[in-house]
């Protein structure tokens, strides 16, 4: 088959692309990740889209793929669900993963063993993770600090996140030690001698007790992977999303009284010996899912591609970075009906969880290893606070009729909590 050429980008379109996309999406570390920050899980404070840029180059070039030129390079963006298809399909050693590493290493074998390691220990695939049971009485016990005040405060849901994140991860010894989340520097290297000391008095359920026990290929135990530290530390990254999509999915149930009401008998029946699997939450992980189509933690998937790939008859070069604005595709009202309004029903599918449209967790080979725990202790955190009370936003407040806003600061969120 013949090569065809690329849509390229005019010099307008491409201005507008820079200013509007591209640079946000590599600030956001997509491309160097922060050491220690789980790849993709980039903090909050996201940028605003450009969905009007993106759709306006999807119609003048038919939906095709588009080159365009940003500051950090060239990307091959990905504007129609035909090429998302292949985006995903590719395997993950021919559409590389952006690095993973603390050092930044992204070498094949060091990420196909880390990955090993998460998928075993995070129960990747296990709705209920097995250490279901403690983590629920952990959370337990850390949420009363969070509804202790009559209001939520962002300040106060970052805490104690990170509280139950620690002793998730590292066991109870590490619940107090703040330094384990800091950034590069002197601290953080103390830091790290001590993720190696808690590693060793680690109770059996926490992540990395269960790391301990996970065993290679040949049925060898082969603890943490190939750079323990580093992969404790992206662990404990990963939680830094769970604060910010808490308080949108609560902002949201608070704009939608009757969804709250049902979310909340749902957390009182899981906690009464009629409930289904303790920890379950079908509806609240609906809600939580919703929340994350709305306001996607990784707007933006990028790969590199390792070796010549062909995207619609055109033939693009090893080395082609390919980006997918997933939060532009995830509300394309082309394309995904009421994208703009709350709809958790929308995920009551089993088809909903492998649709591409929607990838808040990615899908195949680069899914989210940490997706089920993600929100298991999302929802669970939910349902604490809406079991005893109710929520109220103070600010901002949303519409429930739509269309919600493009983008929701959770450092903006304010939320009022009156007794049930
Ligand atoms: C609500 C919470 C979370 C969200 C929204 C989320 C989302 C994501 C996304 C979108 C990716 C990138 C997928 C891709 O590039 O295709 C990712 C990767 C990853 N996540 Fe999460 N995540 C969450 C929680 C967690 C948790 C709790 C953990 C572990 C404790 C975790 C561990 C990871 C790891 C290790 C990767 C890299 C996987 C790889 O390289 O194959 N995540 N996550």
């Amino acid at each position: 088959m013949t090569a065809r050429t690329t849509a390229r980008t005019g010099r307008g379109e491409r201005a507008r692309f820079v200013a509007a996309h591209t640079l946000p999406a590599l600030v956001r570390g997509f491309v160097n990740a922060r050491p220690g920050a789980a790849r993709g899980h980039a903090g909050p404070g996201r940028p605003r889209w450009s969905a009007a840029t993106l759709r306006a180059l999807r119609e003048r070039h038919g939906g095709a793929p588009v080159l365009v030129r940003g500051l950090g390079g060239t990307v091959l963006l990905i504007l129609d669900p035909q090429d998302m298809r292949q985006f995903y399909a590719e395997p993950v050693g021919s559409l590389a993963l952006p690095a993973t590493g603390t050092d930044g290493c992204a070498h094949t074998g060091f990420r196909v063993e880390r990955r090993a390691v998460d998928d075993s220990v995070l129960a990747t695939g296990q709705s209920v993770h097995p250490s279901c049971g403690a983590f629920l009485s952990v959370l337990a016990d850390e949420a009363r600090r969070l509804t202790a005040g009559g209001s939520l405060e962002p300040a106060r849901v970052r805490y104690v996140v990170a509280r139950a994140a620690r002793r998730i991860v590292l066991g109870d010894a590490a619940a107090e030690d703040v330094e384990l989340g800091r950034r590069p520097g002197r601290s953080h290297d103390r830091a790290g001698a001590r993720i190696a000391a808690y590693a060793d008095l680690a109770e059996p359920h926490t992540l990395v007790g269960r790391a301990r026990r996970h065993t290679d290929s040949l049925g060898r135990p082969d603890g943490l992977g190939p750079d323990q530290v580093g992969q404790v530390r992206q662990w404990l990254a990963a939680f830094d999303l769970v604060p910010g999509v808490l308080l949108r999915t609560l902002l949201l149930l608070g704009a939608h009284p009757a969804e709250q009401d049902a979310v909340a008998a749902e957390a009182r029946a899981a906690g009464s010996a009629r409930g289904a699997a303790p920890g379950a939450l079908p509806r609240m992980r609906a809600c939580v899912r919703e929340s994350l189509r709305l306001y996607p933690t990784v707007p933006d998937l990028i790969r590199t591609t390792r070796a010549e790939t062909e995207w619609r008859g055109v033939r693009h070069p090893a080395g082609t970075r390919v980006l997918l604005p997933v939060l532009f595709h995830q509300r394309d009202p082309d394309h995904v009906p009421a994208a703009h309004v709350f709809v958790p029903g929308r995920w009551a599918s089993r088809e909903a969880d492998r649709d591409v449209r929607m990838a808040p967790f990615g899908h195949a080979g680069g899914r989210c290893p940490g997706e089920q725990l993600g929100l298991l202790v999302t929802a669970a955190l939910c349902a604490e606070v809406l079991r005893g009370h109710r929520v109220r936003p103070v600010r901002p407040l949303l519409d429930p009729l739509g269309p919600l806003p493009a983008a929701l600061d959770p450092q903006n969120i304010r939320l009022r909590l009156t007794r049930r």
